[in-house]
């Protein structure tokens, strides 16, 4: 049946994304498209047991075969080192074994060996002819999570025991989400290029500043000897913020053979070698008087991790600071499993921290019998309660507030099963949300040119979300300069070093960077001017001069009688007018004075068809509290994503690992269910666009992931609503609805 998709009209006219005609024209160049002279192709061989011990690699047929170049193993890859412990956000990766470290197997699909050959389809067919042989044992990928380890305490205050046991509701359940698969359309790529000393990478990274120093580290050279280019990316959702295993096969190679190579990981690679979001655990606890008044919250969250690296997926992060509360203890720890090593996907930690703590906020609210909205309301912190720090800016009642009035929630009757629709029942539920807001240091240039063009450019990336858009939109707003004569340029370690695409700090991190480059290169032209012959300027010091619009003027002469930058430039033969700045960091400061997060208020409704057990998400209202919007339109269109993915997360998504092997089964996309534009609901996106002078001059913090946190929990409270069933272990199945009508 087909279904109507009933898009809401687009809020705005922003500006379209100045990336888009090379993007829908074919001509943007990802990192898989990068050809080079004399390029051969490396295809790694995955272990097909989940544990144990290679016990012979043979690969004398492989070799053998039209077009190989070289079998790589243990034996002959060449050296490569471990990094450092990262003590920054530099030299970081999860996985931190390199590739081929040693001969056992403690995932499925590891690497154990690559075939470089002539062509891509030469190098598959020998990968299938090198014979591994192992010794195998059955891998633990079970779900349950437990631990005997003293978990970890992120936040504590008060006395959250006692003051629980005494508490007059009490909500006490456990919430599970299951791995989930980061599935950009992009597969995770490599070129690698070594001149002799130099290497030159082409990679699908959200962090190239990082991937830089992850790879000097790891191929033992200097880092002014490694250069990282990443110029569009075809998404990542947090599985592509750090190099991974594939990377440094791809770079040895080139060295080795002194030829460029290129390796595109496969999807099912995409599965096992390049991280996912773990599985986690989660009990809470909630503690309220009889008026819903909060008096502990305890949240003590486990997720798998792999056998070697302690990925923590961090379930706390927005527990301290979410509802005021005198006593709560937040703790989280690890659980081994024979998986490859997990990783941030969009939203790590607050996305399924979120998911537990929202849905028993939910659960709590039935139990008071009290509407949920009001329940939050109630419970509304003054400041952030964990740092005992205010908050820079917070306009979470305001996000409950216009959310319910635009969803129309005075008109919901809280009963299960008590409101229809079209023959259907109708499910409402709502959570809140919350993402840390941070900047990281930055340092960008900007480029004023003599034929009235210029360049902004910055190590950071775009990566679909609009990062191009934005930092063109700048310049022109504050140089009056049009778009097509700006030319924004990143993803390339050789510019000003940025800061990741990851954390939706990207933006945020380089505003202020920007703001000052664009300021130095107007003082730059400014001494030029006052050094140059025209008498209007002559003699004038720059603190005397303006710029207005593209034109230089004297501060107490109108703009009208200002000379346009171009002109000045060209007149004194000078090709550009330069300047550089650079942003201060905050994350990880010690000394903040303010608590920094985005917030938001999800509204989901479902429709429920017994008869059929069909079950569909049909209306979201997101109301986003992220600080100034710079641009409208992507940030829209980051939200309606970021929902699109929670109906995801609420319904379909989950990586599925075969007990005997430990393989991910479901290692495809027919096979690991995201949602498609057919499953996605009508989506309303309302920024209330408070600016947040705390954390940069435009008040700006960024929209990649806050869309995302909440809505699974406003989906299964909706699903309760209508179903009477709480599901508390995501995604929501049909078999978990059907319960109730085989009961009646
Ligand atoms: Mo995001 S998970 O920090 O790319």
């Amino acid at each position: 049946m087909a279904t109507i998709l009933n898009l809401p009209p687009r809020t705005d006219a922003g500006l379209p994304r100045v990336d888009g005609p090379l993007k829908v024209s074919g001509t943007a160049m990802y990192t898989s498209d990068h050809n080079l002279p004399g390029m051969l192709y490396a295809v790694p061989v995955c272990a097909t047991i989940g544990r144990g011990t290679v016990t012979a690699i043979d690969s004398s047929r492989a070799e053998e075969m039209p077009g190989v170049k070289a079998v790589y193993t243990r034996q002959n890859l060449g050296k490569l080192y471990r990094t450092a412990p990262a003590t920054d956000i530099s030299g970081i990766l999860d996985e931190r074994r390199p590739p081929f470290e040693d001969d056992t197997i403690r995932y499925y699909g590891q690497y154990v060996a690559a075939v470089v050959a002539n062509t891509f389809e030469q190098a598959v067919a020998a990968a299938n002819a090198v014979k591994v042989t192992y010794q195998s044992e059955k891998p633990d990928v079970r779900e349950h999570l437990e631990t005997d380890e003293k978990p970890k305490v992120d936040s504590q205050r008060g006395d959250p025991d006692n003051a629980f046991q005494s508490a007059a509701v009490k909500v006490d359940e456990t919430y599970v989400t299951p791995t989930e698969t980061h599935n950009p359309i992009e597969l995770h790529a490599s070129v690698a290029d070594w001149d002799g000393q130099n290497f030159t990478l082409y990679e699908t990274s959200q962090a190239v500043m990082n991937h830089r120093d992850v790879m000097a580290q790891m191929l033992g050279v200097p880092q002014e000897n490694v250069r990282v280019i990443s110029r569009f990316l075809g998404s990542g959702f947090g599985g592509k913020l750090w190099p991974w295993t594939h990377c440094m096969i791809a770079a040895s190679a080139a060295r080795n053979l002194k030829r460029p190579v290129k390796l595109v990981l496969t999807r099912d690679m995409m599965f096992q070698n390049v991280g996912h979001r773990p599985r986690t655990q989660q009990r809470v606890r909630l503690g309220a008087a009889a008026d819903g008044k909060l008096v502990s919250v305890m949240h003590d969250s486990l997720n798998h991790t792999s056998i070697l690296d302690d990925y923590s997926e961090g379930c706390s992060e927005a527990t301290p600071y979410t509802y005021s509360t005198p006593n709560l203890r937040a703790t989280s720890g690890l659980v081994r499993r024979n998986v490859g090593t997990p990783t941030s996907m969009r939203g790590p930690g607050a996305v399924p921290g979120l998911f537990a703590l929202e849905s028993a906020i939910d659960e709590l609210a039935v139990k008071l019998n009290m509407d949920p909205v009001k329940l939050r309301l109630l419970n509304e912190p003054e400041k952030d309660e964990g740092l005992n720090l205010p908050f820079s800016s917070r306009h979470m009642v305001e996000c409950l507030n216009v959310g319910a009035e635009k969803f129309g929630w005075s008109q919901r009757t809280p009963q299960v099963g008590s409101m229809r629709k079209d023959g259907l029942i109708l499910g409402w539920g709502v959570a809140g949300c919350s993402w840390i807001a941070e900047r990281m240091e930055t340092e960008a240039s900007v480029d004023l040119h003599n034929d009235g063009s210029a360049r902004v450019s910055c190590a950071t990336q775009d990566i679909g979300t609009g990062t191009y858009t934005v930092l063109s939109q700048i310049v022109s707003q504050k140089t009056g300069i049009p778009h097509h004569k700006i030319e924004v340029v990143l993803g390339d370690t050789d510019l000003p070093p940025g800061p990741i695409s990851g954390g939706s700090w990207a933006t945020a991190s380089v505003i202020p960077a920007v703001l000052e480059a664009i300021e130095k290169a107007q003082q730059t032209l400014f001494a030029i001017a006052g050094q140059g012959k025209d008498p209007a300027f002559a003699g004038k010091k720059p603190d005397a001069m303006a710029f207005t619009n593209g034109s230089v003027h004297l501060k107490d002469k109108s703009p009208d009688s200002g000379v346009r930058f171009e002109e000045i430039l060209s007149a004194n033969n000078i090709r550009s007018a330069s300047g550089s700045g650079k942003s201060e960091g905050t994350f990880g400061n010690p000394n903040r004075k303010y608590s920094m997060h985005s917030f938001g208020a999800q509204f989901a409704e479902v429709t429920w068809q017994p008869e059929t057990a069909r079950l569909r998400v049909s209306r979201v209202v997101t109301v986003i509290d992220a600080g100034h919007i710079i641009n409208p339109k992507p940030a829209q269109n980051q939200i309606e994503g970021a929902v699109v993915m929670g109906v995801g997360m609420a319904l379909f998504e989950q990586t599925v690992y075969d007990p005997r092997f430990g393989a991910p089964i479901n290692n495809n996309l027919a096979d690991y269910i995201v949602t498609t534009n057919a499953d996605a609901p009508q989506i309303d996106v309302t920024f209330l666009d408070h600016p947040d002078k705390v954390i940069n001059p435009l008040g700006a913090r960024g929209v990649g992931e806050i869309g995302l946190a909440g809505i699974a929990p406003a989906i299964t409270s909706a699903v309760y609503h209508a179903t009477g069933v709480r599901v508390r272990k995501l995604p929501v199945r049909i078999e978990d609805l059907l319960e109730p009508a085989s009961r009646a």
